[in-house]
């Protein structure tokens, strides 16, 4: 049966993973076509409802959306009645008074997606909530990772940061692991839990990191405004000890090690400048994937009550 909603990653099944990430390699073709319009999704329309500021997921799903022919909607909580006080639910319940047929939502609450999910026939989809999950990212990073890894299984990715608070760690450790391959931590002691999910590994030595041999380095931006407390004593002491300088870039180039990195960089902190020329880097093209792959997702759910 299709599904209705993608809240985070753990409830797919390996075949709905699989599905989503090869349905993205045609998507993906289109990019270089004089057309790159499909009208898989006309008369369709998505509402985008992002209560924390975001560049990249928000404009990858209107371009998506856009791309599939639906109409978007962006709205605009910040010159909404939110900032009169209306709850979500409230929200929500004036939106789907328009009968849209998708949400994607992006709140700094964990759980919320699925609240307005359970409240609404529309398909959502969560662009991130609190420290919770990410799964369009981690859906992109596998797919991003799959292009240069064909067979990914018992190959070696090290997450590199701020892991206590990163939904984006949660989802894409959860991804890459169902495709096999093996998963590190590593950071500061006080942004790496102390029990990691079972079969992921725990570093905070960079060299020892580095020793496990890793196939792609994954850095997380650091998550200032996630912290309430000082977890690490500068951002400087932060780059010197767990980021890509640019002696680690060389041994990174010297091992054939791919980069990683969500985004938005923190430049001199989870990368120094030399960082983004390196002929390795996945970054952008985790970028130009992103749509690509939100398409496959959008595609992919049936709004409730559709056959
Ligand atoms: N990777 C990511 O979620 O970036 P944005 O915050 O710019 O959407």
């Amino acid at each position: 049966m299709a599904r209705k909603d993608l809240l985070e990653l753990a409830s797919l099944s390996r075949e709905e993973i699989d599905r989503i990430l090869d349905q993205a390699v045609p998507f993906k073709d289109l990019f270089t076509r004089s057309v790159k319009k499909v009208p898989a999704l006309k008369g369709k329309s998505v509402l985008m409802l992002f209560y924390e500021p975001s560049t990249r997921t928000h404009s990858s799903f209107e371009v998506a959306a856009k791309r599939l022919s639906a109409d978007v909607t962006n709205f605009d909580v910040f010159q909404s009645s939110v900032v009169k006080g209306e709850s979500v639910r409230e929200t929500v319940e004036t939106l789907q008074a328009m009968r849209t047929d998708f949400i994607v939502v992006r709140h700094k609450r964990s759980g919320l997606p699925g609240m307005i999910a359970r409240q609404t026939k529309a398909s959502v989809i969560n662009a991130g909530d609190g420290a919770h999950a990410h799964p369009t990212q981690g859906l992109l990073d596998a797919f991003t990772v799959k292009e240069v890894i064909p067979a990914p299984a018992g190959r070696k990715v090290l997450i590199v940061g701020d892991i206590l608070h990163s939904r984006v760690a949660r989802s894409t450790s959860s991804v890459l692991r169902r495709l096999g391959m093996e998963v590190a931590y590593l950071g500061p002691g006080s942004l790496v839990p102390k029990a990691c999910p079972d079969g992921v590994r725990r570093f905070t030595d960079y060299n020892e990191a580095m020793a496990w041999k890793p196939d792609v380095v994954y850095l997380l931006r650091v998550q200032m405004e996630r912290q309430d407390v000082q977890y690490f004593p500068s951002l400087r002491e932060y780059h010197r000890v767990y980021g890509v300088t640019p002696e680690r870039l060389k041994r990174l180039d010297d091992e054939g090690i791919w980069l990683m990195h969500p985004g938005p960089v923190n430049r001199g902190v989870e990368l120094c400048d030399e960082a983004l020329d390196y002929g390795r880097s996945l970054i952008n093209r985790q970028v130009e994937n992103g749509i690509a792959v939100r398409m496959s997702v959008l595609y992919s759910l049936k709004p409730g009550g559709e056959e």
